[in-house]
């Protein structure tokens, strides 16, 4: 999600999404000075620069000296000629290459769904078409084809302003004075995933139709609640006074598949949900609402549907903001949130098999000031019977991450009566611990990192790369060796190394990849490569995916003409040796959109790519732009009276081949 796209202007200002709700007093300056960075110094210095000078900047001449240095070429290895940086209302992709589309919101997913009609649209039908703001991709293959498998897709949120005729933007500032019921719902079934079986056959991809395996869900979609938090007393409703089944999932951002072949699928924004503000600041969980800037008040189904207002159903919203596994291979199958994740606004979930068999995910609480945690399992990965590995993901440990000034970090585990994590301090339980997750991390000590987007690891080297997209709040006087700079807009990428290659271990080293942003700028401090070019260079790094030769493929949120000069897109970047730091556009969207869900097919010769909220404004666009009737594209179909429709693209190399290579 985009930092200005759901939230309204007005609310931003008040709450989380812009602010941060993270009050706690962990350190962002003190013992976790850049000590080691000399380079700190030199970026005080040019920061305190009035003038912005169009020149390299010093800080990447000094990159490009530690690579001379290093020796070795700095020939990047990514074969294929970059896309020229810029924005209009198209699509473009390296040359050679095709970026087909694949399937759009309103497409059939399931039998009976009429065709897309959008001065016609209705919930019954927008619950068997493909949901809105595709996000998180996934690919499971069917018995090992790389051109044949079933792809989930989350279905983030909803644009109301852009999906529908007349309407406008609906926020507390319009009073949300158009929504209907009707509108309310149909906004509901297209959240959610999607489920769809897709085949390559002469080249190209298709969906194959009536699959068994197709499912769409929806915030309806029945869910059962696992791990330490289900049954507690903070997840019992009126309508589920047993605290263990829940309708449906919000906000799914990112994600990641499992080696078991399940997807995880990731609540971000769940608190935006709920109604009513006023409600909330008078309930009785006011320190954990506030923590979770809940409730928000970005949607108004409160207003239509009870367990959405806080007032009637106050329990409601700790059912949400988990990781939610689920089989694509049973299209019967229960949903699972898996409580020992934890719950915060999670951004994905990467993963791998540590060497001693057990499961490791990443995962990333999208906010200002927020944190980086790892969730380790107590049992291991069973690859020779899928099913041992149902539940697997409801007993293990959660670890909050902290940054040291001098390269070091540790694992703090959220472990209910260690450390801080005592009754006397508001955590009598291990339940309680997990869903208010962002308060056991402040309790510990964790670092506050400038939102924490997707991080993934790469099994050639066990490395993990950390995106952390921006944070424009951050001052001067709590920049930290880990979050650099203080009004961070362009976001930076750190490398995590865990110690000995043991992803189980407590502790990890860790330094930074690339800070973003225009190299020409002196005063921005990017530190790409040198031998990256003016297309070469992005900004807001937010989703990632390690392609199987090891080779890191960025792709960003919130690049425009006003940001950076140009939209987003899917960078290379270059992670070792000489070459490390440059980087090259290699997929670019069209206006307003950002791009999520790089995801490669097992054999790399397939990218799929999810472009979501075409034809959004920027934030200082007239009145009435962005709109139903004034989009900034008319992405894909590009007919009159048919809005833009985010969707997904499989990208190929013409006459075959791997990506990049
Ligand atoms: Fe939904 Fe953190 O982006
Ligand atoms: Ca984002
Ligand atoms: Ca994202």
């Amino acid at each position: 999600m985009t930092e200005s796209s759901r939230p309204p202007l007005s609310v931003q200002f008040e709450e989380s999404e812009d602010q941060g709700s993270n009050s706690s007093l962990n350190p962002t300056l003190g013992d976790v000075i850049a000590a080691r960075y000399d380079r700190r110094d030199l970026m005080k210095g040019l920061l305190g620069c009035a003038a912005i000078a169009a020149t390299v900047s010093p800080v990447a001449l000094m990159v490009a000296q530690e690579a001379r240095a290093q020796g070795g070429n700095t020939t990047p290895s990514f074969a294929f000629k970059e896309v020229a940086a810029g924005s209009d209302e198209k699509h473009y992709v390296a040359e050679g290459y095709d970026a087909d589309i694949l399937i759009r919101w309103g497409d059939a997913v399931l039998p009976g769904a009429p065709a897309f009609d959008p001065a016609n649209q209705s919930a019954t039908a927008q619950a068997l078409q493909f949901g809105y703001n595709n996000d998180f991709l996934g690919f499971a293959s069917i018995n090992g084809a790389p051109g044949h498998g079933l792809l989930v897709v989350n279905h983030e949120y909803t644009n109301e302003e852009l999906m529908f005729p007349k309407l406008g933007r609906q926020d507390q500032k319009a009073r949300f004075a158009g929504m209907t019921k009707e509108l309310a719902a149909i906004e509901m079934m297209a959240h959610g995933g999607s489920v769809i079986e897709v085949k390559r056959e002469n080249g190209k991809w298709g969906i194959v139709p009536n699959s068994r395996y197709a499912r769409r869900i929806t915030a309806e979609t029945p869910m059962e609640i696992t791990g330490p938090a289900a049954g507690h007393t903070l997840m019992r409703t009126n309508a589920d006074p047993t605290g263990t089944k829940v309708l449906g999932m919000l906000n799914n951002c990112a994600g990641a598949m499992t080696p078991w072949g399940t997807w995880l699928t990731c609540e971000e924004n769940f608190n935006g949900y709920f109604w009513s503000k006023k409600a909330g600041e008078e309930g009785p969980q006011g320190k954990a609402l506030k923590r979770y800037g809940a409730p928000g008040e970005w949607y108004n189904w409160g207003q239509y549907v009870d367990r959405f207002d806080y007032a009637k159903e106050p329990n409601e919203v700790n059912r949400f903001g988990w990781v939610v596994e689920i089989d694509p291979f049973d299209p019967n199958s229960v949903p699972k949130k898996r409580t020992a994740m934890g719950r915060f606004k999670h951004e994905g979930a990467g993963n791998i098999v540590n060497r001693d068999g057990r499961f490791v995910a990443y995962q990333g609480d999208d906010e200002r000031f927020d944190y980086v945690y790892k969730f380790v399992t107590d049992g291991r990965v069973d690859t020779a019977n899928r099913a041992a590995n149902a539940d697997l993901l409801d007993k293990g440990t959660l670890y909050v991450a902290r940054y040291n000034g001098d390269g070091t970090g540790e694992w703090l585990p959220l472990v209910q009566g260690q450390g801080k994590l005592t009754a006397e301090n508001g955590f009598p339980d291990q339940a309680t611990v997990l869903v208010h997750a962002r308060l056991a991390g402040d309790a510990v000590g964790a670092t506050k990192m400038d939102r924490p987007e997707d991080i993934d690891v790469n099994p050639k080297t066990n490395k993990v790369y950390l995106m952390l997209t921006n944070n424009s709040r951050r001052k001067a006087d709590q920049v930290d060796a880990a979050n650099p700079r203080a009004d961070n807009k362009f976001g930076h990428i750190i490398e995590m190394i865990p110690e000995n290659g043991d992803h189980a271990a407590l502790k990890f080293t860790w330094n930074i990849l690339v800070r973003c942003g225009d190299p020409a700028i002196a005063a921005v401090g990017a530190t790409f490569h040198p031998n990256t070019t003016r297309d070469g260079w992005f900004g807001m790094p937010d989703n990632c995916a390690v392609d199987n030769a090891g080779r890191l493929w960025v792709s960003t949120d919130g690049n425009s003409p006003g940001a950076t000069g140009r939209a987003d897109g899917v960078w290379a970047m270059e992670t070792e040796g000489a070459a490390r730091g440059t980087s090259k556009l290699f997929f670019r969207c069209p206006n307003g959109a950002e791009l999520c869900g790089p995801y490669f097919t097992p054999d790399d010769e397939t990218l799929f790519v999810a472009v979501q909220h075409p034809g959004e404004a920027e934030d200082d666009a007239p009145p009435g732009s962005g709109t139903f009737e004034n989009p900034a594209t008319r992405w894909p179909d590009f007919k009159d009276g048919m809005p833009p429709r985010p969707s997904v693209l499989a990208i190929t190399r013409r006459g075959g081949g791997k990506i990049g290579v």
